[in-house]
């Protein structure tokens, strides 16, 4: 099962047979009604490749460390390796996915399987499931993200000189570019890039070998399970190390941050189509059932209301994390859902917004009519007038006065305001100039605005970002990678 059922976790664990006494528990705590409340080993599910390989990392260094014997360890991993083979729906009854797999390895090997838990703890163990899996939600989100930027910058190159009204308080504001819009979301995208990039690398630190809080008196090597599981570093301090759950705490919010920035780009998207100046593709439009004329853009609404599933998961997170003791507190087992139906959610609507605004087609000749409506030249004017050695105050008044992008109007409204006339300071071809949207964009030419060659600039500076970042995310995904190989190599010497 998935997170997604989260509402039926606890039945589906206790059908899972979870009630039973195992040899983790023996005799003790057997049966009974909480038995079922216990257990996540349901929801664990997500944990399980990531528990198999913290198990064989932390095997694989008490052998090492001689702390474990050749033989007993080879039993183990081979037992592992079963257990992977089977997957998480063949586990026997447990609390947990830690239990269950620990079950599994002594049903296979007898009571040598019972050493694999010597120096640890699930405490530390679970942390690093969680870690060793958010990492690779995290890194989803980020290929997510890095290709819904490349596809607005695609977008945006070919829309350099496609005019549209932009808003201000949903006010016809100024003319601008539809690549001026696109890039504006590209570079939100590009701060939730870099806010997830931050999360992912304090997520990758190891906790494992702290043990239940106080570490151990086995002569453990934390720095060899850290880097065989492709951690870069530990977590120091071993009570810190099974507490904290902050990582998932900011891996949320930076998810829940793009989910913002999704909202918006939906928004946008929904009021565009509305107004006709984009169509959305048959992909991603919705019909009614009854009224035969309407395509509906109900997969950029799904994107807004995600919103709501990141803000719930960020709300329940402080909920569950605020104010808990050191050290462990079985609360904590709440925590690890908030941050998968956030990620999976958000990750899903970052390809589904950006795919339904990049397929979408631009209706240019709505678009210019709607950047003629509402006087959006007006700035233009004024600063005009403003370049001729009118004061801009004085200029913006004059503009406000006129009202509307009619010169012989601009003209009274000059008249009135500076007791002249208009073309004592501008000629008439320079007003008329400013008064159309395409050439108001041309020359809104200053750093990150909308004239063709500023935003031409603009989406070459993105594009150099975007490369340095995919090598943010490609050196991070090699070096799991290669921990990945070192660990397969280490465990088959040793079976
Ligand atoms: N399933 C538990 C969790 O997710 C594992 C830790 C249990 N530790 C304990 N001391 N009861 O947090």
């Amino acid at each position: 099962m998935t997170t997604d059922d989260t509402g039926t976790d606890d039945q589906a664990d206790a059908e899972g047979g979870s009630d039973g006494a195992g040899v983790v528990r023996g005799e003790r705590f057997t049966g009974g009604p909480a038995r079922s409340f216990l257990s996540s080993l349901a929801a664990d599910e997500r944990l399980f490749a990531a528990d198999i390989a913290v198990d064989r990392a932390h095997v694989v260094m008490l052998a090492e460390q001689a702390v474990v014997g050749r033989s007993d360890a080879a039993a183990i991993l081979g037992a592992l390796a079963e257990v992977a083979a089977a997957g998480h729906g063949s586990l026997p009854a447990g609390e947990d996915v830690h239990e269950a797999i620990e079950t599994a390895v002594i049903d296979r090997v007898g009571p040598v399987g019972g050493r694999m838990h010597t120096a640890r703890s699930r405490n530390d163990e679970v942390a690093t499931c969680i870690r060793h899996r958010l990492r690779e939600d995290l890194l989803a989100a980020l290929a997510a993200v890095l290709g819904g930027r490349e596809r607005l910058l695609d977008g945006a190159a070919e829309h350099t000189e496609t005019v549209m009204p932009g808003y201000t308080h949903l006010q016809p504001a100024q003319p601008t570019t539809v690549a001026h819009w696109l890039g504006s979301y590209e570079r939100a995208l590009a701060r939730d890039t870099a806010r997830l990039v931050d999360a992912y690398d304090r997520v990758n630190q190891s906790p494992l070998g702290a043990a239940a809080f106080a570490g151990t008196t086995f002569d453990i090597d934390r720095g060899r399970t850290a880097d065989l599981l492709g951690f870069d570093g530990v977590v120091e301090n071993a009570m810190d190390a099974v507490s904290a759950r902050d990582f998932l705490l900011e891996s949320t919010a930076a998810v829940t941050g793009l989910a913002v920035t999704l909202a918006g780009l939906a928004e946008d998207g929904v009021l565009f189509a509305h107004r006709g100046f984009l169509r959305l593709d048959d992909e991603y439009a919705s019909t009614s059932s009854i009224m035969p004329q309407k395509k509906n853009p109900d997969t950029l609404e799904l994107v807004r209301g995600r919103t709501g599933d990141a803000a719930a998961a960020l709300s329940g997170l402080v909920t569950t994390l605020s104010g808990l003791p050191r050290a462990y507190n079985r609360d904590l087992q709440r925590a690890g859902r908030h941050a998968w139906d956030a990620i999976d959610s958000v990750t899903a609507a970052t390809e589904v917004a950006v795919g339904a605004v990049t397929t979408a087609g631009w209706n240019e000749t709505a678009l210019a009519a709607a950047a003629e409506t509402g006087f959006g030249t007006a700035t233009g004017v004024a600063d005009l007038l403003a370049r001729a050695g009118v004061p801009f105050r004085t200029a913006h008044e004059v503009v406000a006065r006129a009202g509307e992008a009619r010169p012989e109007a601009l003209d009274e409204a000059a008249q009135a305001v500076l007791g002249e006339s208009l073309w004592s300071h501008v000629d008439r071809a320079a007003v008329e100039r400013v008064l159309d949207p395409a050439e108001s964009v041309t020359t809104r030419d200053s750093r990150g605005g909308p004239a063709p060659d500023a935003m031409a600039a603009s989406l070459g500076r993105a594009r150099d970002n975007l490369a340095a970042d995919r090598e943010l995310l490609a050196d991070r995904r090699a070096q799991l990678d290669a921990a990945e190989r070192r660990l397969d190599r280490e465990v088959s010497r040793r079976v």
